[in-house]
């Protein structure tokens, strides 16, 4: 059975989708058309649609499942809490949300170890603009021209990769800089020589922007819906000491990076840099809805003194918490870092070998359990090959592998969740090369 073929879908699938068409509200991001798989099942690595099919999920869900679909640690974990308390007073504290704080202190950077809970990667978000907005009496926030900070009202004023149009006006305060997307440089330099152009010129225009003191910069360590775009060495360090210098905070969004996803526990560890606040959602719960925002303690007093202000009925309740420490027992119990190192590098040879192969594989970019691979109609040109990317991602959707889109469909971006397998990611691997053969013009591979 083909999931995309709206003639093959089965009497159930078919039925699920008409119920949708009348129900479902169309708001997601990739996508508005009535068409499946519709999923019911998930363990590990893969998930199954209602009609039994089989899928390699290698966009680990929304990336929530990157400890893999219904981890058992966590899976118990909601048991417990539903024999014990499920949700609690949000004035109060509870024993989960507690312990949870405690064990995300001990996995943080050295002296990040005040944490608030909330219930999305945007809340989050939102909360440490709050935070810095607060701490430093500025208004000023400014982000990376490819960022992506989630689709509340403030993270959305702050999240430049798309996703803006017709829907109200941003924010008061918010800026865009220029990202380091090295591939596609806005100011046509090359790495190292540039010596950061970018940030230069993106403080030049803030300084003469700013509208008084100025209170954070949030970034992505390595932009992951902007295309996966990795910022070369030494630019995070140079971005936080140009805040610092200004009396910004820097915040950094570990939401899609953070928790062993990219071979550390921190992407900025890689770096040597520690940020003012950092964020945390996605596979923070396991696969439960719950974020973070996790800062130091002379800040968390200072805008505790002034007032600051943020939760939800939900935020501290003790089942998420407690998926949270479960899925903080995976990943340090089972060393994800060094999975996702693992994992990461077969899959990075996989993807060198495809390029060997391909022409149309102009970059390849990331590292662990984020990477992806930029198509181009040519190398010298480096034009962006969206449709052929649309088309290797329904083939591949097809023969059962999952991943996402990004930039217009040229950004392949591949999440393989922690408990992929070598033979998992063999097979995946086929079915991308497979995938690429079938849109290669003739005379445009290299092989
Ligand atoms: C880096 C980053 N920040 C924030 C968000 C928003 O998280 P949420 O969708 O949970 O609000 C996302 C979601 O993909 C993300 O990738």
């Amino acid at each position: 059975m083909n999931p995309t073929d709206p003639s093959e879908v089965s009497p159930r699938e078919a039925d699920l989708l008409n119920r949708a068409r009348r129900y479902s509200f169309r708001a997601r991001m990739d996508k508005g058309e009535f068409v499946g798989p519709v999923f019911e099942r998930g363990l590990g690595s893969e998930v199954q649609d209602v009609n039994g099919k089989t899928f390699l999920d290698f966009n680990s869900g929304q990336m929530c499942a990157a400890i893999g679909h219904n981890h058992p640690t966590v899976v118990a974990a909601i048991k417990r809490a539903c024999d014990t308390l499920i949700h609690a007073h949000s004035s109060y504290f509870n024993d989960q949300e507690i312990l949870f704080a405690e064990r995300l202190a001990g996995v943080m950077p050295p002296g990040l170890e005040k944490s608030l809970f909330l219930q999305s990667g945007a809340d989050a978000n939102e909360a440490a603009v709050l935070i810095a907005r607060k701490y430093t009496g500025g208004l000023d926030v400014a982000s990376p021209h490819i960022s992506f900070h989630g689709l509340s009202d403030t993270a959305r004023s702050l999240t430049f990769s798309g996703w803006h149009a017709d829907h109200g006006p941003p924010v008061a305060g918010s800026h865009a800089m220029l990202a380091p997307y090295c591939y596609r440089c806005p100011l046509r330099q090359t790495f190292p020589d540039c010596g950061f152009a970018c940030l230069d010129a993106s403080f030049e225009l803030l300084d003469a922007q700013a509208t008084g003191p100025m209170a954070a910069v949030i970034t992505e360590p390595l932009f992951s819906a902007g295309g996966v775009v990795e910022p070369p060495p030494g630019w995070l360090a140079k971005l936080r000491d140009m805040a610092h210098a200004r009396g910004m905070l820097l915040i950094l969004d570990e939401e899609q990076t953070g928790l062993g996803k990219l071979g550390t526990m921190f992407a900025c560890q890689a770096e040597g840099v520690v940020p003012d606040i950092i964020t945390v959602a996605k596979h923070l719960g396991g696969g439960i809805s719950i974020s973070a925002v996790t800062t130091t303690a002379a800040i968390e007093a200072t805008v505790f003194d002034r007032g600051f202000i943020a939760t939800h009925s939900h935020s501290n309740d003790p089942l998420i918490c407690a998926a949270g420490i479960a899925s903080l027992d995976v990943i340090e119990g089972e060393d994800m870092p060094a999975m996702a190192r693992l994992i990461g590098s077969r899959w990075r040879g996989h993807l060198e070998a495809l390029a060997q192969r391909f022409e149309m594989i102009g970059d390849i970019r990331g590292r662990g359990l984020l990477q992806g691979i930029e198509l181009v109609e040519d190398r010298m040109s480096r034009k962006p090959a969206m449709e052929a990317g649309r088309k290797i991602g329904r083939y591949c959707l097809e023969r059962g592998l999952i991943f996402s889109l990004r930039r217009g469909g040229s950004v392949l971006r591949f999440v393989p969740p922690a408990t992929t397998t070598p033979a998992q990611i063999d097979r995946a691997a086929a079915i991308l090369g497979d995938a690429l053969a079938h849109v290669s013009p003739d005379g445009r591979t290299l092989a």
